[in-house]
């Protein structure tokens, strides 16, 4: 997993003023409707039988939006998290992230994307353990080339606005859940991007500390006004999104 999260992170980073070069795709950065996906179909191959996990799906996700996805464990929230991610193939249909159509993209294309476009908060928050909370939080910076004081700076101050001013040396071994989970959404937030997806991020913790992280999440959207994809089964936790959504046979209906 470790490793996995190191080459997520090992992304390079091409960026031309709002423009941003992808192979032979140009994309405006700023754009009002950050997902528009249409007619989604996804399947796996369970025991040499495909089985169907989002069916004919429909969903847009605009600007400043805070979009809630739940629904029971195993209907496909991660899977559609994953793929409006780039992180997981689809079979038919549209998925467009912020001007990017996914379908028409190249691998490499697709690690470019992931580095410049979105960021992701983890359940298990995914920390390097060998790094401490300023070092963890920097490295999305130093992938995008920010120079390494530049970066430093940001990440305290960033770290600062999670609450965690006196933690910056400390290893994620020397942190709780809950703080490592704040140092997974300043990770998370550092580098600016406009479309955050979060997988169950109050997943391991308990009900005083999810509610903390999430209003303190709340008050920086407002600040910096990204957009969210929640992904969740915690109904109070969905609750605070600005628009909600289940997850139900392979579609997403509006709650
Ligand atoms: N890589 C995979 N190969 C085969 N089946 C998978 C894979 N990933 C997920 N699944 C299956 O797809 C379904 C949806 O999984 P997931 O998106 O993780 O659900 P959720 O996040 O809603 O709990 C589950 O039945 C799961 O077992
Ligand atoms: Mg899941």
């Amino acid at each position: 997993m470790v490793i996995f999260l190191i080459l997520f992170l090992c992304q390079a980073r091409v960026n031309i003023n709002r423009f941003t070069i992808i192979g032979s795709f140009f994309y405006i950065q700023d754009c009002m409707t950050l997902v528009n996906i249409e007619n989604l179909n996804k399947s796996y191959f369970i025991q040499d039988k495909g089985v169907s996990i989002l069916s004919d799906l429909n969903f847009k996700v605009e600007e400043s939006e805070i979009v809630s996805v739940e629904g029971a464990s195993g209907v496909g929230k991660s899977t559609l998290l994953n793929i409006i991610g780039a992180m997981d193939h689809f079979d038919t249909g549209t998925v467009q992230v912020c001007g990017v159509d996914l379908g028409k993209i190249s691998e490499v294309e697709k690690e470019k994307f992931r580095a410049t476009k979105i960021s992701f908060i983890f359940q298990h928050h995914l920390l390097l353990p060998d790094f401490s909370a300023i070092e963890n939080v920097s490295i999305p910076l130093l992938i995008n080339k920010v120079n390494p004081n530049k970066a430093k700076q940001k990440a305290k101050d960033m770290l600062e606005r999670v609450g965690l001013g006196e933690r910056l040396d400390n290893f994620p071994s020397q942190l709780s859940g809950g703080e490592s989970a704040r140092v997974g959404v300043a990770r998370a937030l550092v580098t600016g991007k406009q479309l955050i997806l979060a997988d169950e991020p109050t997943g391991n913790l308990d009900k005083t500390t999810s509610k903390s992280l999430m209003n303190m999440v709340l008050a920086l959207q407002k600040e910096l006004k990204f957009s969210m994809i929640i992904v969740t089964h915690d109904t109070e936790l969905a609750s605070l999104s600005t628009r909600r959504n289940k997850l139900i046979s392979g579609v997403l209906k509006p709650i």
